[in-house]
């Protein structure tokens, strides 16, 4: 198993809160957007849609509205507990899903890499689920720009630090008031990240940043199984 399962459990309620409501709200909406832009409408009515990592289930209606049919896998009990409200769900390690090989159209990962030691082994057992053709999205934070190394205090002058090759665990957030103060966040650099997916088999079709004032602060990355 990757990470520690109990580790949200006790945010869960102020992570529902913060990314629906709260101060990720904005941020929200440009996650909905990228997963708009990349995984697009469903090939079929209701073809399966793994959501890994998805936490309390926040993304399920953007991927319901692309005609998708999600199905939620998180280890947390205390997101699971929110996500059930809104997709069907399996606890589970997103490194060994309890989702059978080839039986999935697509799977997304949002905002899961940084709580993971070993990524490659989470995008290996996607990789292992997805059907011919089945599509990967995953989004991130942007490994180039968010991270330990960087100091967005002042958002006019975001201050990157040595650090970044660095594939480590910290509690140093780039921002005060998020997910990463109280739970700390995996460091993968861009090379990295790329990698994990290529390795995995998968042929990556886009690449895509987002961010406020130009600065991009997301990062995506669509593949294909073939
Ligand atoms: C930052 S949250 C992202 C949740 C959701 N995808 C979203 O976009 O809001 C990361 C989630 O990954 C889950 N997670 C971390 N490591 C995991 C693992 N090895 N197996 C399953 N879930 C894991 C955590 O429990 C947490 O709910």
């Amino acid at each position: 198993m990757t990470g520690t399962a109990a580790l949200y459990d006790p945010h869960a309620d102020w992570y529902e809160e913060y990314v629906t409501s709260g101060g990720a709200r904005e941020y929200s909406v440009r996650v909905a957007d990228m997963i708009e832009d990349l995984l697009g409408p469903a090939p079929t009515d209701h073809a399966r849609c793994l959501d890994v990592c998805c936490g309390t289930g926040v993304r399920a209606t953007t991927i319901t509205d692309l005609g998708w049919y999600p199905i939620g896998v998180d280890f947390s009990t205390g997101q699971l507990r929110h996500a059930a409200n809104r997709l069907p769900v399996a606890a589970g390690d997103a490194t060994a899903l309890p989702v059978r090989a080839h039986s999935v159209d697509a799977a997304v990962c949002v905002l899961g890499h940084t709580d993971v030691e070993d990524y490659g082994a989470v995008v290996r057992d996607i990789a292992r689920t997805l059907k011919p053709g089945g599509v990967f999205v995953h989004i991130g934070i942007h490994p180039c720009f968010c991270g330990y190394f960087a100091d967005w205090s002042d958002r006019s002058r975001v201050i990157l630090t040595p650090g970044y090759n660095e594939a480590v665990h910290s509690l140093e957030a780039w921002s005060p008031h998020g997910v990463r103060a109280r739970i700390g966040a995996w460091h993968l650099p861009l090379a990295g990240l790329v990698d994990a997916v290529i390795s995995a088999g998968l042929s990556i079709s886009r690449l895509t940043e987002n961010g406020p004032d130009e600065l991009p602060d997301l990062l995506g990355i669509a593949a294909t199984r073939t």
